[in-house]
């Protein structure tokens, strides 16, 4: 780890959070929701009437620290998390924000997620550590590290900078590298201020309209642009780097960015694919797509990776973020599902029988239990069928991370 990303992180602690907002709202996004985490790493088997660690490995302002530890509290009696990371700004601002929610279990560390191995911290069930990696000077010495303190059946929530979304970005880092790398940061911050007015229509971090975070504060102008260490990868490299620790991803989040059918209609174009590996499919999606500006993924350890849900039998599927009544009301009028990625509206089509599926995923009621329910009005409904239209409404549903399982 460089100092200069130390100091980085000292001065302008990132993202931005202010404690007071904690009294209006949490924040909440991929990975580490406790639901999806469960149906990614634990085969939707976990019971969290157990005891659960989690990790928050560079937990910088806090976000995904408050969002674990709050869902622990509510859920999770003997629930911890932990939370390190090599700035004490980052961590005053963290330890304020769970203050204002009142979360008492949480365990507060500062140091670098390198030392972990000799820190003599307890294995955890769960790590997440978003967009730290990246910033490390060796990333694979950072993902031993975590793995060293990941129990055996544990997985990790993690993220990486995407190349392709990030088009433009590096370009101009290596301009305002060239403008001043020694001049203190705020005259740096004013230089990027002064650039980006100037760019010509030409330039590719002009013309890519997906990269704004550098407009919302100076926090996230430092990280974005004037970063001292920093790296994107493609899927490929995502698959080499987990390989590397010799773990398993398990899914990127959302799976439906990462499937070429997504984007690409053209019969003939996805016949040539068909045999391609899950990976190499997911990197055509990425390139396909060219708007992936962050990889968020699951990953296990490779002996005990406990195969994902299937979406049969006693499995019990619950919808997030959406009400069944409402989405089977529009499903009714349009076997249709949009959604808009990073600036790019997708449609997904249903079959026939989603809108009544989807009517009946209510968290408490099992695949074999939706058919029967099903049956019972239309006596002629084959269980093939049933099946082969409920595992097209839960890809599609699954795809966009609106449908998780839990055993
Ligand atoms: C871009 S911020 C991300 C913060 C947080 N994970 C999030 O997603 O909101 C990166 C954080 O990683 C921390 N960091 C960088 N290298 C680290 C290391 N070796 N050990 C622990 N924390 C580190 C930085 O101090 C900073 O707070």
């Amino acid at each position: 780890m460089s100092d200069s990303v130390q100091d980085q992180y000292e001065a302008y602690p990132y993202p931005s959070r202010d404690p007071r907002d904690e009294h209006k709202r949490l924040i909440t996004g991929s990975p580490s929701n406790l639901d999806e985490l469960n149906h990614y790493l634990f085969a939707g088997r976990r019971d969290f009437a157990k005891p659960f660690r989690a990790l928050v490995a560079g937990g910088g302002t806090g976000d995904a620290t408050i969002m674990l530890a709050q869902q622990l509290a509510d859920r999770c009696p003997e629930g911890e998390v932990v939370y390190l990371d090599l700035s004490t700004a980052s961590r005053a601002v963290a330890e304020a924000r769970a203050a204002e929610r009142g979360l008492s279990n949480i365990t507060f560390h500062s140091g670098s997620l390198l030392d972990l191995p000799e820190m003599g911290l307890e294995a955890f069930d769960y790590i997440d550590c978003c967009g730290v990696l990246h910033h490390l000077k060796q990333p694979e010495d950072g993902l031993d590290a975590l793995k060293t303190v990941l129990k055996q059946d544990g997985g990790m929530g993690l993220m990486v900078y995407a190349t392709h979304g990030r088009t433009g970005l590096y370009p101009t880092q290596d301009m305002l590298r060239a403008l001043g790398n020694d001049l203190p940061l705020e005259t740096r911050i004013e230089q990027v201020r002064r650039l980006l007015e100037a760019l010509p229509p030409t330039n590719w971090l002009r013309r890519n309209p997906f990269l704004g975070d550098h407009k919302r504060s100076d926090a996230e102008l430092v990280d974005l642009l004037l970063h001292s260490q920093d790296r994107a990868y493609s899927v490929e490299e995502v698959g080499e780097f987990v390989a590397s620790a010799g773990l398993n991803l398990v899914s990127f989040i959302e799976p439906a960015r990462y499937r070429p059918e997504s984007y690409l209609k053209d019969p003939k174009l996805l016949t040539q694919l068909r045999d391609k590996s899950d990976l190499g499919r997911a990197g055509f999606a990425e390139k396909l797509a060219g708007n992936i500006k962050t990889h968020v993924f699951y990953v296990s350890r490779k002996d005990d990776c406990q195969a994902q849900p299937e979406p049969h039998g006693a499995a019990i599927p619950f919808l997030c973020r959406l009400e069944n009544h409402v989405l089977a009301a529009s499903l009714r009028k349009n076997p249709v599902l949009s959604v808009t990625f990073d600036g790019l509206p997708l449609r997904f089509n249903l079959p026939r029988l989603a809108a009544a599926m989807v009517e009946r995923i209510d968290g408490k009621t099992t695949v074999a239990e939706i058919y029967a329910s099903l049956a019972e009005l239309d006596p002629h409904l084959e269980r093939a069928t049933f099946d082969q239209q409920f595992a097209q409404t839960y890809e599609v549903l699954n795809g966009v991370n609106h449908l998780l399982l839990r055993a």
